[in-house]
């Protein structure tokens, strides 16, 4: 079994943006390992946030790199645009394209790192089809759309049959959770295998920000 080393990854969609200088230098002061830029269209998910001019925005505040979750119907006239905006590491979902292949492929193809994303139905041996393109797979934990929600707490089975499909196909690719992560759950998501945890309220809710990335670092390891 390949061990990787956890990250931690804030989600900025619940950080503060009349001030996302501040929340942002704080969780990079405790530790943050990648920012999380959530892109919502109003179709794919009922709620709609922002586009590739905050990972711009982001560029401009932070060398820590970004991700970027695409809970949008046509990925792919956005992908480019999310990486010229410096974005690195982008994450499709699988429900959103019947082809999506070509959707992992076409990040590839612009230069970009490549993950997939499953919504909390969706069953793990479906990456089996892209796995040959992607370095992670992002486990939602909540339905996705908003922030703040609570976990669903049969992803911990999920994170396990996961990591084990992993092991067996493609051991170097990462599993990333992503909803509802706290200081409770944090150390379990790691025992059942996941190395990206994606957090929004339980850091920048948070009384204080960096000590907050601090301590979910230590509870990850
Ligand atoms: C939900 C988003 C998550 C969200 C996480 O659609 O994909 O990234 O921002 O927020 P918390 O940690 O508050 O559940
Ligand atoms: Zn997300």
């Amino acid at each position: 079994m390949l061990v990787m080393k956890p990250l931690l990854t804030p989600s900025i969609l619940a950080a503060n943006f009349a001030n996302l200088e501040a929340d942002i230098k704080a969780a990079e002061k405790g530790g943050a390992d990648y920012f999380h830029l959530d892109i919502m269209d109003g179709h794919f998910v009922p709620n709609i946030s922002f586009g590739p001019w905050v990972a711009k925005i982001m560029k401009t505040i932070t060398d820590v790199p970004l991700d970027a979750h695409l809970m949008i119907t046509n990925p792919r006239e956005y992908i480019p645009r999310f990486l010229d905006a410096g974005v690195e590491l982008i994450y499709p979902h699988i429900e959103a394209s019947y082809d999506v292949y070509r959707t992992v492929q076409m990040i590839k193809d612009h230069g970009g790192r490549a993950g997939i994303t499953l919504n909390p139905a969706t069953h793990v041996s479906l990456v089996e089809g892209v796995l040959d393109l992607i370095e992670s797979v992002l486990v939602m934990s909540v339905c996705p759309g908003f922030g703040g929600q609570e976990f669903i707490p049969s992803t911990m089975k999920k994170v396990t049959d996961l990591r084990t499909l992993l092991d067996e196909q493609k051991p170097s690719v990462r599993i990333a959770v992503d909803g509802g992560v706290t200081l409770e759950n944090i150390r379990d998501l790691r025992k059942a295998g996941a190395d990206f945890f994606i957090a929004g309220s339980a850091v920048f809710r948070a009384p204080d920000i960096e000590q907050r990335v601090r301590d979910l670092k230590k509870e990850m390891q």
